[in-house]
């Protein structure tokens, strides 16, 4: 069985002004970049996500601040908090993604293989527990 927690490590080019992360596509990031988005300024006691992608996959990053994510494949749910800006946390297709407890401070950095198409969306949790047939 797959893990679902994939996380990957990203080197941290530090000097004595401080760090920086360079992310390039299919070397850093394993897959064609089409979109980045960010999230930020999340509310108070406010979940995300709620949804699982047909196609898409995408890296997440915190960059400030932190934030959970539990994923699910349909036959087992994980939990991770990201919180530091050098790693990232890989969403392949087909995995339920929830995002809880945002920090006030928190800011996500979404990479994604595709545009936004909402019809890549699975937004109901029943749909996609019988789309689901193998992991
Ligand atoms: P949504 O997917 O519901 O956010 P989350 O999964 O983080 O809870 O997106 C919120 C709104 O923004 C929704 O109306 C769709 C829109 N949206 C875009 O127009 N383009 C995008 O790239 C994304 C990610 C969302």
């Amino acid at each position: 069985m797959n893990k679902l927690i994939k996380i990957i490590n990203f080197k941290i080019l530090g000097d004595n002004r401080g760090s920086l992360i360079s992310l390039e596509k299919n070397i850093d990031i394993p897959f064609e970049i089409k979109r980045i988005y960010y999230i930020f300024d999340t509310k108070n006691n406010v979940s995300r996500g709620y949804h699982a992608h047909k196609k898409l996959e995408q890296i997440i990053i915190c960059v400030k601040g932190s934030c959970k994510f539990i994923l699910d494949n349909g036959f087992q749910k994980e939990e991770v908090t990201l919180n530091t800006p050098d790693i990232g946390l890989h969403i392949k297709n087909n995995i339920w993604r929830e995002m809880h407890d945002f920090s006030q401070d928190c800011v996500l950095i979404v990479i994604a293989s595709e545009h936004y198409d909402e019809s890549d969306y699975i937004r109901d949790y029943d749909t996609f527990k019988k789309s689901i047939t193998t992991i």
